[in-house]
């Protein structure tokens, strides 16, 4: 039996008799790979080079039938992954002194984050096609050029158009990308190899967990946007330093920064908006709208309960978990909530959510939107018409009206 743990400070081994607390500096002392034995317990210190991360692997040797890690408040644990999280203190902005950005799309993300580098006081070209958001980012005070001719100028090529429409904008900067650092902003691209940059180039992600609106924000008034960083190809031997400073440059060490990959960030992003954020959570919301009205219940009580008051408890998920949630409404809804969910949401969901997540995985779902957008988006226009037709939606446009929501 052997479990990896990422410890960042201290732990403690704990047998049945015996607990012994191991502490990070000492451990440290140890050279990377070498092992100590605590009561039959043996924990193996290596280092995951690319994060430059201490792991222990803990192995259980025969004496001792039961044992326990504790790992201390402060320390990341993350299903047994090291979680280093990158705040302010902890990067400088140094591999990015002196070099120009280009920021290749102004749109969500493009105009926030060029905004930000320009208050960072970084020289910062915008790329694009001519037309209305390269107008805007003359009018903002941007040096604009086309995609070639930004590349071209720039240090650091940070892909900001679309993902679907990455891999024709990169053949048009690739002649220029070459001793150059080129930034995502998602995994896809180059996870699903739409972008297939050759090996004179670094290749970072820098992908953060909010809109553009947030990411300026969380600039201006310092509190961020949590966001994840990877390597895909580190060329120069300083990919790691550019994205992190990259990464500070936004602001978003300022909520923190940490670890991921490619395939990591890609996967779990489109999951969690097919599965929750933009597919699962809305499904549920309709149904239950639907079973509501359907046995006579007012279309405007059913709204209030099924959609309305997601905004407050969302919140709570984010803010205090899902178990503070449960402990911050009322009995009734709390008990209900833990008694019923299931029944709402059985184990045959899971089983459909494996399936979406194969879909996701295996790129078959990437595929099917990369048709749909080759013919400008036939079904996604059917649906978002049969949408804005759905009782619920009606309801919820009136209601938000007559209370001014
Ligand atoms: N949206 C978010 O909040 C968010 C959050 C995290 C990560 N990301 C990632 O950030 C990246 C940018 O996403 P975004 O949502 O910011 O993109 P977006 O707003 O949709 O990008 C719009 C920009 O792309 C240009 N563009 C669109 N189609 C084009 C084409 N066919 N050829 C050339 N230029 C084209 C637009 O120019 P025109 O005005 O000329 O059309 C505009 O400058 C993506 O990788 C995305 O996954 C986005």
């Amino acid at each position: 039996m052997a479990r990896t743990l990422c410890i960042a400070n201290s732990f403690r081994i704990q047998s049945r008799k015996t607990s012994v607390l191991v502490a990070y500096p000492f451990c440290s002392a140890y050279a990377s790979n070498s092992s100590l034995s605590v009561f039959g317990i043996r924990a193996e210190i290596v280092t995951n080079s690319i994060s430059n991360t201490l792991y222990f692997v803990i192995q259980l040797k025969s004496r001792v039938k039961n044992f326990s890690i504790y790992a201390r408040p402060s320390i990341g644990y993350l299903g047994g992954y090291a979680l280093k999280v990158y705040r302010e203190n902890d990067v400088a902005l140094d591999a990015l002194t002196g070099k120009t950005i280009a920021i290749l799309g102004y749109g969500i993300q493009g105009r926030a984050q060029a905004a930000n580098f320009k208050d960072g006081g970084f020289d910062v070209v915008v790329g694009g096609r001519p037309g209305k958001s390269l107008e805007q980012a003359r009018k903002d005070g941007f040096q604009t050029a086309s995609f070639q001719d930004a590349a071209k100028k720039a240090h650091v090529l940070s892909m900001l158009v679309p993902d679907i429409v990455q891999s024709g904008v990169f053949e048009q900067i690739k002649p220029h990308a070459a001793g150059k650092t080129l930034v995502f902003a998602h995994g896809s691209p180059i996870h699903f190899g739409w972008v297939k940059p050759e090996n004179n180039c670094d290749v970072v992600l820098v992908a953060p967990s909010g809109p553009g609106k947030k990411v300026r924000s969380g600039f201006l008034d310092e509190t961020g946007v949590v966001a994840t960083f990877a390597v895909h190809q580190d060329v120069s031997g300083s990919a790691r330093q550019t994205v992190l400073s990259y990464a500070h440059a936004q602001g978003f060490t300022y909520a923190g920064v940490f670890e991921s990959s490619f395939r990591d960030e890609a996967v779990c992003d489109l999951f969690g908006e097919q599965a929750i954020l933009c597919g699962g959570v809305p499904e549920l919301i309709r149904q239950s709208y639907d079973v509501l009205v359907k046995r006579g219940y007012s279309k405007e009580m059913a709204y209030l309960g099924t959609l309305y008051e997601l905004r407050a408890l969302t919140q709570m998920y984010v803010e205090k978990g899902l178990d503070g949630m449960l402990e911050n409404v009322s009995s009734a809804a709390g008990y209900g909530g833990l008694m019923q969910g299931k029944e709402a949401v059985g184990p045959e969901t899971k089983k459909r959510l494996e399936k979406v997540l194969d879909d996701v995985e295996s790129g078959a779902f990437m595929n099917a939107f990369s048709n749909e957008s080759k013919n400008d988006f036939p079904e996604t226009k059917r649906l978002l018409e049969e949408e804005k037709e759905k009782d619920v939606n009606r309801t919820g446009a009136r209601v938000r009206k007559q209370f001014k929501l």
